[in-house]
């Protein structure tokens, strides 16, 4: 599995280079900005862009702003063209640019993946929240699909009224074990005097509580990754699925056990992936155990 650090941090990026472990960044007009205004004017947009394409070993995924196909194509050639010559760029084309439902560009993202894929280049298709619009992107021709685990974790929570920073945190796993087993238990409890198969379909209780904990039928943010490769492997399409949004460890495991291609990860959750209790614990004790003469064996080494 590759690993993409998910920052526009230039010092980020270049501290997680240096453990050996990132093979690509992500970025987003968010990132960016907020890493460029902590530079207080000392360093222009463009030539920080450049910087982060440098630093990186593989692609960095940079955002378009325009939402018409024209534009996006646009944009999508010229950051190309400004940023390529530093190192890989893929670009990265919202899967359905329409803010509302009257703007009538639902498709436009699908004819900017597909034209700037056939101009050969790379594109990272983002926002993206079903596994249909993972579907369609592919069919597109996007080089990466990068569904949003976390904030489709946020949307079942919030769904079942939960709000973020009261309920729950940013970085909290979202255990859809325990939602799953919470509402076939509740769902056999309600069903348990029901004497038909047609009332048990038809029950507004029992639709109600089968309604709660998903969306749409996709249960997670990892549940959406997995029904991605599933339908990707299905056809073998060449697609590869960029787990974005991740906000914990936990999930970074969890798609990896999946096979995903890529995850791409804030520098804080890999800074969470290499720590254990047992592990600094066991260091303890080694180094407690040091005998002079253990430590004989390196002087001597170093002395050769
Ligand atoms: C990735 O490229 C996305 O921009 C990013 O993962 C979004 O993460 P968030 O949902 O934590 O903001």
């Amino acid at each position: 599995m590759k690993i993409f650090i998910d920052t526009a941090e230039l010092d980020e990026i270049k501290r997680a280079v240096s453990w050996g472990i990132i093979d690509g960044v992500t970025t987003n007009p968010s990132l960016i900005k907020r890493a460029v205004d902590r530079r207080k004017g000392k360093i222009s947009m463009e030539d920080y862009i450049k910087e982060i394409v440098k630093a990186s070993p593989g692609p960095v995924s940079l955002e378009v702003i325009g939402r018409r196909a024209n534009e996006m194509i646009e944009q999508g050639m010229l950051l190309h063209e400004k940023f390529s010559p530093f190192g890989e760029v893929a670009i990265k084309i919202p899967v359905n640019p329409s803010m509302n439902d009257d703007e009538n560009i639902d498709f436009d993202g699908l004819k900017a993946i597909r034209r700037l894929s056939s101009e050969g280049i790379a594109v990272n298709t983002t926002l993206v929240m079903t596994p249909e619009q993972a579907l369609l992107a592919a069919k597109a021709g996007a080089a990466y699909v990068s569904p949003f685990a976390g904030r489709i974790d946020d949307y079942i929570r919030a769904n079942m009224g939960m709000r973020i920073g009261e309920d729950f945190q940013k970085g909290d796993y979202l255990n859809h074990d325990l939602l799953r087993r919470a509402r076939d238990k509740i769902l056999g409890d309600a069903m348990a005097s029901a004497s038909s198969v047609r009332e048990i379909y038809e029950s507004r209780l029992i639709n109600s509580v089968a309604d709660q904990g998903h969306d749409n039928g996709v249960y997670s943010g990892v549940d959406l990754v997995a029904r991605i490769l599933r339908i990707f492997r299905a056809y073998g399409f060449k697609t590869e699925v960029i787990a974005a949004s991740i906000r914990n460890p936990r999930q970074v495991r969890e798609v990896a056990e999946l096979g995903v291609h890529i995850a791409t990860v804030p520098f804080n959750v890999l800074k969470g992936m290499i720590k254990h209790y047992k592990t600094a614990e066991g260091m303890r004790r080694f180094m407690d155990d040091v005998v002079p003469q253990y430590r004989e064996l390196f002087m001597k080494k170093k002395e050769l």
